[in-house]
């Protein structure tokens, strides 16, 4: 679908970005130019999933549309049972009711922030398994999004297997900057279940793009089609979640597994926190055109059309030394915001000037994804982010390779000025996921110094 954009002049930008508390996602879209913010629902859409919509059979009960979409489920990712979600989050919340106890805890490659807050909420603690090198921005490591095999094993054996909820690793690790898992390492983690009778949980949110880079970094994979390879991923956990708003570019979420006494399990909360079992808190009309995205998500031209765009994307930054997140993964191309702005110490959120200041030279609007994102612990003390990163991210089937170069532009042009910029303070954060509607203020007029050199060297937009 098409939105008219504006680029507005750099003062307006200032303004907009300090009436927005430094906080990108206070901005309003009618300031932005290119909103790169997530990839979540905001995805262009295909012709066949709005002829989907308009097709759905809005019955509140029973609807045809919602058995077409199951019959997808079971066609691409080989599940029978499925439940709709009215998004990825709200599938962790049903797991977290059903499965986590207090003083339980969750082993996972990576913790979200959504999941992460599912998890404490009940009481349970996030175990973070990754293999040390995880966190090397830059890096060579195809799979960073691996779990240590070694690590899970030490924590069954220090907690018990009964304090493990379960197990989950995410697909193309989101905070981590995209980073895939091998399906090798998967094998390996399901072993590793089965030998203490654990559950395992995918997040399968970017499942796609793990797919397709399997397709290109697994040896043993290359020559299968990403449609196989999804198929082979669904194959491993017990229960497996998503967001639809990413993969199949329609806002919603499903749970879906092969195991019936665990969907049982979770299939009598629907209705309490979601809606009828056959649209689970989302409209027919999205159920509609989630069927047919299910179907299209797993054709390489849309697997792969971000994941081909974020390679451009960070090795045109590689080469003029800018600090991005290599390998170039899934999702978004991630500037490593402690290189990019070393003068900014952490608990001043250098990810978080960093997306603002980008704002404020490119009206592109990015996203936090560092010590902002975490909230802080009991006590009240900050809880520092392992990478402080500033995500751009690349929708699917939105932008070109001509929005990608000006966004390369301006980020060049903030690199070589990035001694302009100052760290963030809050002046206001709510109790929990504080990134979404905290606010903070620059340390220092930095914003304003910024806006004058850009006008000198640049102009007015
Ligand atoms: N899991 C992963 C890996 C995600 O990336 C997200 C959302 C969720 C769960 C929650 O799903 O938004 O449908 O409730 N990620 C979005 C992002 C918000 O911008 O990365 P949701």
């Amino acid at each position: 679908m098409i939105q008219k954009i504006a680029l507005i002049p750099v003062d307006e930008r200032l303004k907009a970005i300090g009436e927005a508390g430094y906080n990108t996602f206070l901005l309003k879209t009618k300031d932005i130019f290119l909103d790169m913010l997530t990839d979540s629902g905001v995805n262009a859409m295909s012709d066949n999933q709005f002829a989907g919509m308009l097709r759905a059979d809005d019955a509140y009960a029973g609807s045809m549309t919602f058995y077409e979409f199951a019959d997808a489920v079971k066609d691409v990712l080989g599940y029978k049972h499925v439940m709709n979600t009215h998004q990825g989050r709200a599938a962790e919340h049903l797991l977290a009711k059903v499965f986590i106890k207090s003083g339980d805890v969750v082993p996972t490659n990576y913790h979200f922030t959504t999941t992460k807050a599912h998890i404490e909420l009940p009481g349970a603690a996030v175990m973070e398994i990754y293999y040390d090198d995880a966190l090397k921005t830059e890096s060579t490591n195809p799979f960073k999004g691996n779990m240590d095999p070694q690590k899970l094993r030490n924590i069954i054996k220090k907690y018990g297997k009964e304090k493990v909820a379960f197990v989950r690793m995410e697909a193309t690790t989101n905070l981590i900057g995209g980073q895939p898992f091998s399906i090798a390492n998967l094998k390996e983690i399901r072993r590793i279940c089965d030998e203490h009778g654990l559950i395992l949980v995918i997040d399968g949110s970017l499942i796609c793009e793990n797919a397709y880079l399997v397709m290109q970094r697994e040896k043993e994979y290359q020559g299968k089609t990403v449609a196989e390879i999804v198929r082979e991923i669904c194959s491993v956990p017990d229960l497996f979640y998503m967001s639809g708003r990413k993969n199949t570019s329609v806002r919603g979420g499903f749970i879906a597994t092969n195991n019936k006494e665990l969907f049982d399990k979770i299939r009598p909360w629907l209705p309490v926190y979601e809606g009828f079992y056959t649209y689970g808190g989302m409209s027919m009309r999205e159920i509609g055109a989630m069927a047919v995205g299910v179907r299209e998500m797993v054709d390489p031209t849309v697997a792969g059309c971000s994941v081909e765009q974020i390679k451009y994307f960070v090795n045109r930054l590689v080469e003029t030394q800018v600090p991005v997140v290599t390998p170039p993964g899934g999702l978004a191309c991630h500037l490593d915001a402690m290189k990019f702005l070393p003068q900014i110490p952490q608990n001043q959120y250098p990810a978080g000037a960093l997306s603002a200041a980008l704002y404020i030279v490119s009206g592109i609007r990015s996203m936090e994804r560092g010590t902002v994102s975490m909230d802080r612990d009991k006590e009240g003390k900050e809880v520092m982010a392992d990478v402080e990163l500033t995500r751009i991210a690349l929708p699917r089937r939105v932008y070109s390779i001509s929005h990608i170069e000006y966004a390369i532009d301006r980020i060049n042009w903030l690199y070589k000025h990035r001694d302009l910029v100052r760290g963030l303070k809050f002046v206001w954060e709510p109790p929990v996921l504080r990134f979404f509607d905290g606010r903070l203020e620059p340390i220092g007029d930095w914003g304003r110094n910024l806006t004058e050199a850009f006008k000198k060297e640049v102009g007015n937009s």
